[in-house]
């Protein structure tokens, strides 16, 4: 039978105490939902339809290359409510699951189960939690099948006690799914059609009630609050780490490495503490990553270190660099093997060859450097004249002396040397020093001010205030 999944999306998500729909509040970085889409996209249904609603048009821009078709719920009557809005897109034929959009660490795993069954039911996940408070209670009756699902809030104290709890995820055949959402009514506490209310619509017409109990109760979270939300992103991290720890990586402390993507790694990968990954990021074979580190989309080559501090974003790094610590590695740099970027340099848009240095306080922008090359300390390409950026091109084996200013458009040739302190606007040619320099003097008349007391300073600076326009103190 064909699968269509239904994703409810539309709920203000009060409980957040913030502007942004709960939705799309980040876990690790990405929109609630969007995690809520990639796992429907893995059992790969016919279609996904999100149901939209509070702050639309947000929800919708966040998530607009998504494999979905949206539906609006303009008026937030209630989950039973939601999943109406999508049915008039779905035949009769088609079976539907049930996905919300605020439980996002789902596994496609425990879905399949959910839908592998005969598929003329309905089929229930559940999840058995030692704190079921705020969630809906499985009622059984006395022979252990569902009766019904009862609200936290529409709860007796003595349902409270219940430990089963309803996760929200149902799997039905469209045909009666409709049938029951008909009948839904709205005389419970928050005046809502509950999708939960389907379950005792289908009892009552004398349908069995599958039920999948989930693996984990990380798994079937539901994120309403902050509290939540971190709790959910602790549960993510935890099982990040284990994945890097299964893979052979030896973190320094996995409470404190932060997994906000995907991370692939080689044999022998060491990261030390507070390192965050974001984005698709690929650590080669005995990279080593030192304490606080931020690394997204990035690939790193085999046996490079990172030192500790360093910011590195949208980079290739090559094999046996040496990087950092403190320093800034920004989108569109490329490393090639045995490159050296020391403290507090700062590389953007620029490609260096092998074996190239830039070892203290350098901006290196828009430039294209050689194979070693030395960048000498405090050096910087002027990329910039206050309207556009100009490139830098760096010769093979040239050697840049300290606190030179190369202000692009500007070429360097290859082996050429730059005096220090030179401030290089014309092309320099292969193989030859160039430099430009002040002069050198020496002023023998001079000698150092005296030490003035308070009255002595007060009366310096009133003669100076006062003194005529033009004249020389
Ligand atoms: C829901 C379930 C509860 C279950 C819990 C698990 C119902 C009535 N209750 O409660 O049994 O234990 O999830 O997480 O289904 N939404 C809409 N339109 C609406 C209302 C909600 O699209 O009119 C969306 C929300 O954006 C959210 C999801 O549906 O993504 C769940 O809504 P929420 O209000 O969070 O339901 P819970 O109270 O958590
Ligand atoms: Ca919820």
């Amino acid at each position: 039978m064909p699968l269509d999944i239904v994703i409810l999306a539309a709920g203000q998500g009060q409980r957040m105490n913030s502007d942004l729909p709960k939705v799309l509040q980040p876990l690790a970085g990405r929109p609630l939902l969007a995690h809520v889409i990639e796992t429907a996209a893995r059992l790969a249904p016919q279609g996904i339809y999100v149901v939209y609603g509070y702050g639309g048009a947000a929800v919708q821009a966040a998530l607009a290359d998504a494999p979905v078709d949206w539906v609006l719920q303009a008026e937030q009557l209630g989950t039973g409510h939601a999943v109406m809005q999508a049915m008039p897109l779905i035949p009769d034929g088609h079976r539907v699951l049930v996905l919300y959009g605020d439980v996002p660490l789902l596994r496609a795993g425990s879905l399949r189960e959910l839908v592998d069954g005969d598929g003329a039911t309905l089929a229930l996940l559940t999840a058995r939690l030692t704190d079921p408070t705020g969630y809906g209670r499985i009622i059984r009756d006395r022979h252990g099948s569902v009766a019904a699902i009862v609200e936290h809030r529409d709860a007796t104290a003595e349902q409270r006690l219940i430990q089963e709890v309803n996760t929200g995820l149902l799997a039905a055949p469209a045909k009666k799914l409709r049938e029951w959402l008909l009948g839904l009514r709205n005389d419970n506490t928050q005046r809502e059609y509950y999708l939960t209310d389907v379950i005792a619509a289908a009892v009552a017409a004398g349908h069995r009630v599958d039920t999948v109990l989930a693996a984990s109760a990380a798994e079937i979270a539901g994120v309403n609050d902050k509290v939540q939300l971190a709790e959910a992103e602790a549960a993510y991290r935890r099982e990040r780490t284990r994945e890097l720890l299964l893979a052979g990586a030896t973190l320094a402390d996995p409470l404190r490495v932060d997994v906000r993507g995907e991370v692939e790694v080689g044999r022998d990968v060491f990261i030390d503490v507070n390192v965050v990954l974001t984005g698709k990021v690929k650590l080669g074979a005995r990279v080593k990553i030192g304490p606080n580190c931020l690394i997204g989309d990035a690939v790193i080559g085999d046996g490079t270190e990172v030192c500790a501090n360093c910011v590195i974003d949208q980079v290739s790094v090559g094999a046996d660099c040496v990087v950092g610590p403190y320093a800034r590695l920004r989108p569109g740099t490329q490393l090639h093997a045995r490159v050296h970027v020391g403290n507090f340099v700062e590389v953007k848009n620029s490609e260096l060859g092998q074996g190239s240095k830039a070892n203290h306080l350098s901006y290196v922008g828009d430039a294209s450097i050689g194979r070693d090359v030395n960048v000498g300390a405090g050096s910087i390409t002027c990329n910039y004249d206050g309207a556009n950026k100009w490139p830098t091109k760096i010769g093979d084996g040239a050697f840049i002396g300290s606190g030179s200013m190369l202000v692009a458009p500007v070429r360097i040739g290859a082996y050429a040397t730059i005096g220090a302190g030179s401030t290089i606007s014309q092309d320099a040619p292969d193989g030859k020093l160039t430099l430009t320099r002040a002069k050198q003097t020496t002023v023998d008349a001079w000698s150092r001010p005296p030490k003035l007391d308070e009255q002595q300073k007060a009366a310096a600076i009133d003669a100076s205030l006062h003194k005529p326009k033009g004249s020389k103190r």
